[in-house]
């Protein structure tokens, strides 16, 4: 699908920006230099500062089963990864499902927004909405975020945000492109941070002690408890820390 890159210098949230032009032709990209109002997974926001990132949403069409929706988030985290390794000498890694992190520090979200049809039906559009912290804000990211989120470098040194961006924007349609020889996934395992790994399954109801053993077709997390049971895990509302 072709694609078309807008570029703001600030905007309120280029997901819903995206939002109202749905009605486009898939491969509509939105990207802005600061956002006011910028959006998080789970009803939480996004810290997007100017100086800091880039942050962009880009508009899909994909003829997919629902369950594969969330493969199109897979295919941002590997794209944003192959993107900051071609550029940087940074190692990122991926914390299931989405998270970007480099050095034990968050550097990149992204939250995908779907509206489907009805069952068995390919969804209506699917938004990917990616912001990537390029820089330290000059403020800091605040109490709060200060031992979670980072940058992927520590200081300016010469702006290749519109590298980053040109080369996830390309890995990623690249992907979207060859999306049933899913050869993201094999990417996206090898850049695993959790994978071998004892993990802590937080749910509404507790936490669990679990070691990560693999990650299928789909994304679904294969972990295994102390007492040897097993479960796949789609994503929702669990979400998983680091022993
Ligand atoms: C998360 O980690 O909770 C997901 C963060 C996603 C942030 C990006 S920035 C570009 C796009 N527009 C938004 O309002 N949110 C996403």
């Amino acid at each position: 699908c072709p694609v078309r890159l807008e570029v703001f210098r600030c905007i309120n949230s280029t997901n819903l920006a995206l939002r109202e032009r749905t009605q486009e032709e898939e491969g509509l990209v939105l990207a802005a230099m600061e956002q006011t109002n910028g959006l998080g997974r789970l009803g939480r926001s996004f810290m997007s500062p100017a100086n800091t990132g880039i942050y962009f949403s880009i508009l899909l069409k994909p003829q997919i089963a629902n369950q594969e929706v969330t493969l199109l988030t897979t295919i941002a985290a590997v794209a944003v990864c192959e993107a900051i390794e071609k550029y940087t000498d940074k190692k990122p890694q991926i914390k299931w499902v989405n998270d970007i992190f480099i050095d034990s520090h968050k550097v990149c979200g992204i939250l995908t927004q779907a509206a489907f049809q009805m069952e068995n039906l390919d969804p209506e559009y699917v938004i990917v909405g990616i912001g990537i912290n390029l820089y330290m804000p000059t403020e800091g990211f605040g109490k709060e975020l200060e031992n979670i989120a980072g940058s992927v470098l520590q200081e300016q040194s010469g702006d290749i945000k519109n590298k980053i961006l040109a080369e996830t924007l390309n890995r990623y349609f690249y992907y979207y492109k060859n999306f049933a020889k899913k050869e993201f996934i094999a990417e996206y395992k090898k850049r695993s941070l959790v994978l071998g790994k004892g993990i802590r399954v937080v749910t509404k109801d507790g936490e669990r002690k679990a070691t990560a053993l693999d990650i299928d077709d789909i994304c679904h997390l294969l972990v295994e408890y102390e007492d040897g049971t097993r479960e796949n895990l789609s994503t929702g509302e669990i979400s998983i820390r680091l022993q």
